[in-house]
């Protein structure tokens, strides 16, 4: 670089003199493609429920979910990401309801796919929305037990592939689940089953409000998830994790939270460039959305939040804003 450019030669304010020439030189841009919607269904749900703790977030019932489908892919967004509620009473330690081919998941994957066969569907795989203690797996003792949890895992996900969902997710972080879950696929004939590895997952306080909208909180009582996820300090063990994910055979690989991670996120995509996505996660989303609302801040500061996930190197960014900011952007 020629770093003789002085000014006046060098003014780069020229280049900020109309809108139309700042988008013409603009590096990163957001379209509804880069856009996940998670959706949070709820088992004997009649109707909608808010969140208390997710401004204008909602639980669906199975009656309501294909009209916010609709809604949804009447914004332009073509993939989302469901997270179930199920009834309290099927819960247990085992998470045993994760594994009946006939649960609520699976059946609202059927469902959604029924009508609207387009649509990406990704399913979560951990076992937190229906233990009974709220935590990923199952324990022994106090201790989250990793191979007995993995090999629950392995039927969870193929039940979810058999149901038509197009990603799986693990969103557990137990060691090895990944190349077990592909060997799996594969030799029950899922050969184009994707999976989407929460590879970088952190154990952060941000997570408190999806926590309370799936309703582990109350279960957890206190109880921390750091002996697997990882700790919110670390940055060379991400690529530990995201090198093993990828060896094992994930198709994609997420970081998770966002804003608080973008270092993270920049280094896997420079290092590993292979499609790399970004959660802003509940805790985000609340902290923003609510500001907005009560006229702190503008409401621009969330494609603002969203763009910066994309600069540092994000191809796809699951946000609970995705519906809303979609609309923005098309309006634009
Ligand atoms: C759990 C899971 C979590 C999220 C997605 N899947 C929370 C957790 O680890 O407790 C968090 C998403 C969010 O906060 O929006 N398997």
């Amino acid at each position: 670089m020629n770093m003789e450019r002085k000014f006046p030669s060098t003014r780069l304010r020229r280049l900020r003199t109309s809108k139309k020439l700042i988008d013409l030189v603009s590096e990163n841009t957001i379209t509804s493609n880069d856009l996940i919607q998670p959706l949070f269904i709820k088992e004997n749900l009649s109707g909608t429920e808010s969140i208390k703790s997710m401004p204008d977030i909602l639980r669906y019932g199975k009656d309501e979910v294909n009209k916010e489908i609709k809604n949804i892919i009447n914004c332009g967004i073509n993939t989302i990401a469901l997270f179930p509620i199920i009834k309290p009473e099927l819960k247990n330690s085992s998470g045993s309801e994760a594994i009946n081919k006939d649960n609520f998941i699976c059946s609202m994957i059927k469902q959604i796919k029924d009508e609207y066969p387009e649509i990406i569907i990704i399913a979560d795989v951990a076992l937190d929305p229906y233990t009974d203690h709220g935590h990923d797996g199952v324990l022994n003792q106090d201790y989250v037990d990793n191979d007995a949890t993995v090999n629950i895992l392995v039927e969870q996900s193929l039940l979810l592939a058999a149901s038509g969902a197009d990603i799986i997710a693990p969103s557990d972080m137990m060691d090895g689940r990944i190349a077990k879950i592909r060997q799996s696929l594969e030799s029950e004939g899922f050969i184009n089953t994707i999976l989407l590895s929460y590879a970088a997952k952190f154990n952060s306080h941000f997570y408190g409000p999806f926590r309370e909208a799936i309703g582990s909180s109350s279960k957890l009582q206190g109880s921390s998830k750091s002996s697997y996820q990882m700790n919110t300090a670390n940055y060379n063990e991400a690529y530990n994790e995201v090198a093993l994910d990828i060896n094992e055979g994930a198709d994609i690989v997420m970081v998770k939270p966002a804003l608080a991670y973008l270092d993270v996120i920049n280094m896997i995509k420079k290092e590993f460039k292979v499609p790399t996505f970004a959660y802003q996660v509940s805790g985000e989303y609340s902290m923003i959305q609510n500001a907005i609302k009560e006229g702190w801040l503008d409401k621009n500061v969330m494609l603002e939040s969203l763009l910066s996930i994309k600069r540092a190197g994000a191809d796809a960014i699951l946000s609970y804003a995705a519906k809303d900011i979609s609309l923005e952007i098309k309006n634009l």
